[in-house]
């Protein structure tokens, strides 16, 4: 979910609105805003997009400070009476909120058994005990905070009171949020971008703060209920940035934006030299460490299974990947000197922040890898390497993870030369070549999206193959082609698959066989033509020097262990021209919502 709030001389409505639309990436199946007018304070929510909003909204709502909020269902479907704002049933408190609040039916039950609920969220809960609190004579900013004392679980939180003009009541645990500060105003924001257009100046906040946000004043309180002071930092993002420009889709320009994002990490992570360089403490980190943890979810979950490859053949240091959200409940042997990778576009997954939360308490040294500086997963990491790619708005990630496998190779090559390993590439070089192949996949996207016609229009399921590394591509190419044209897909490694899983071939069912890697080529081709003789439609993707006649599409020759930066460009044409055939929302795809805030 996402959230924004502003006190200050314009009207506050086109503000929350637009502020909202910026979030929609959090979630987008409801969504509401709370405005004080001269007369009342206003709550307008409603099913569906941003856009379904404003246009219920309408031309009248008019005010100086109001909440906003955008959701992602956790408790209760998405409707009208589970959105926010959710306010106390005598209208007094109005409030939004982003996270989980695990005990909200012991609450219930034990302070507000007399109360009538009218929603299903654990939202109502919070703002029926602020009321609580209030009716028992507490000012408002204790009764929020006697509340606060009571909440387990995550929350960033943007309160009103009907009779306080001006002011906005603010708290986080675990779930991100930013103060933004203008000159004649102050907002709220769950992500620094969604605010751009009117400051880049923020205010970051820390859990179990509280902030009592006015027009010209905002104080920080601290659990212990001190005051504190904190300088603001400047969001280095371009506005324009954020902005689709001439294309369709967020998607289609993020895939358009991966040779640029190649081209700065290159700059980025070299010296005057042109050495490879990465932070010395990080070096310290590797060189320390008998072995890595990588921790994260989804398709950099996938990048990190390509990492792990680099840190073992080049580095020479053992590695494991785990998915976040099963690791922390199911954590395994660790070894003597572990050192965590957290892999996160966002940097705000809470499934991996949890892990990062437990393994500093037992004192092991982090790293997050991220696209997102200043994000929770990098603060709270003891270092960080970014990854340079610009913002990623379409909830399927494309630039993220071409740019996490690049950054990951950087890093192991670094950890290599300093460990004193063989090095047996000129990793520099090879990405740069990497950059120029990845542009030409991208010149034959109309051919790419002639192969869709050909396997996909029609079906309900496909396959993806491949042996090792395109293994791996494999289970990236068929989680985007599920999330956003809802095709069934699944990745396969090309020998396993005829143990069970071929018995989900019929005829016509569409096989994607991804073959880069001359040690596997006639392994994966073997596996290829098993499911053709039971049926399949197979797709061959090869690369340049390993393509034979017949195969759908040949992807330029590149260095074999960076071949996923390439292959997997296909793959994300083929989820694009996929889900654009079939007339999905392309860039929000259902169910889905670009960073989860919540386990
Ligand atoms: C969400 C998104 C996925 C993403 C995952 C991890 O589930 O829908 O596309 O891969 O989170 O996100 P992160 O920001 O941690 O990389």
């Amino acid at each position: 979910c996402g959230i924004v709030g502003y006190i200050g001389n314009d009207n506050v409505t086109p503000i929350l609105l637009k502020g909202l639309e910026k979030l929609e990436y959090r979630g987008y199946d409801s969504a509401g805003i709370a405005v004080k007018t001269d007369e009342s304070l206003e709550v307008v929510r409603e099913k569906g997009r941003i856009a379904d909003l404003t246009e219920k909204v309408g031309e009248n709502l008019a005010g100086h400070t109001g909440i906003g909020h955008t959701r992602w269902a956790t408790h209760g479907e998405p409707s009208v009476k589970n959105a926010h704002p959710q306010q106390s049933n005598d209208g007094q408190f109005t409030l939004v909120h982003n996270g989980v609040i695990e005990n909200y039916r012991q609450l219930k039950e034990e302070y507000l058994s007399d109360v009538e609920f009218t929603s299903d969220t654990d939202t109502e809960v919070i703002v029926e005990l602020i009321n609580y609190f209030s009716k028992q004579g507490q000012d408002t900013e204790n009764a929020f905070n006697s509340t606060l004392r009571l909440l387990e679980g995550s929350y960033a939180l943007g309160l009103m009171d009907k009779d306080i003009d001006g002011t906005i009541f603010v708290a986080k645990n675990k779930s991100p949020l930013l103060v933004g500060l203008g000159d004649t105003f102050n907002v709220i924001t769950s992500d620094a971008m969604a605010m751009l257009g009117l400051t880049n100046e923020f205010v970051e906040l820390m859990d179990g703060e509280i902030v009592i946000l006015k027009q010209d004043s905002v104080s920080i309180i601290n659990p212990d209920g001190n005051e504190v002071e904190r300088d603001s930092y400047t969001a280095e993002i371009d506005a324009s940035d954020v902005e689709k420009g001439t294309y369709d889709h967020y998607m289609i320009k993020e895939i358009n934006d991966q040779p640029g994002a190649m081209r700065k990490i290159i700059s980025q992570y070299q010296d005057e030299n042109e050495q490879l360089v990465i932070d010395d403490a990080i070096i310290e980190q590797l060189k320390e460490t008998d072995r890595i943890y990588i921790v994260a979810a989804g398709t950099s979950y996938h990048a990190g299974l390509i990492g792990k490859e680099y840190f073992e053949k080049w580095a020479k240091i053992p590695t494991e990947v785990h998915v976040a959200s099963e690791f922390v409940y199911n954590t395994p042997m660790l070894s003597e000197k572990p050192l965590f990778v957290f892999i996160s576009q966002s940097g705000e997954t809470a499934d991996s922040r949890a892990v990062l939360v437990e393994v500093k308490k037992l004192g092991y040294p982090t790293l997050t890898i991220t696209n997102v500086a200043g994000s929770t997963l990098s603060r709270e990491a003891d270092e960080t390497l970014l990854l340079y790619a610009g913002p990623e708005i379409a909830v399927a990630s494309t630039k993220a993870y071409t740019a996490q496998i690049a950054v990951l190779s950087i890093t192991a090559q670094v950890a290599a030369r300093e460990l004193g390993q063989e090095i047996d590439i000129d990793l520099m070089q090879e990405l740069a070549v990497v950059t120029n192949a990845i542009n030409a996949v991208i010149n034959d996207a109309s051919i790419i999206e002639n192969i869709v016609r050909e396997y996909l229009e029609t079906t309900r399921n496909a396959f993806f193959i491949g042996r090792t590394l395109d293994y791996y591509v494999g289970l990236e190419g068929a989680l985007k082609l599920k999330e956003i044209s809802y095709i069934q897909a699944e990745g396969f490694a090309g020998g396993e698959l005829k143990h069970g899983t071929i018995a989900l071939i019929e005829k016509g069912t569409p096989v994607f066989s991804l073959i880069t890697q001359d040690k596997v080529n006639l392994n994966t081709r073997g596996n290829a033509q098993e499911v053709e003789a039971r049926g399949a439609k197979v797709c061959t993707i090869s690369m340049a020097g390993l393509d034979e006649e017949g195969d759908d599409y040949v992807i330029p020759k590149v260095h074999p262990m960076l071949s996923p930066l390439v292959s997997v460009i296909v793959y994300q044409f083929v989820a694009y021209y996929a889900a654009l055939h079939r007339g999905n929302d392309v860039d929000k795809p259902r169910n889905l919502a670009k960073s989860v805030t919540v386990e």
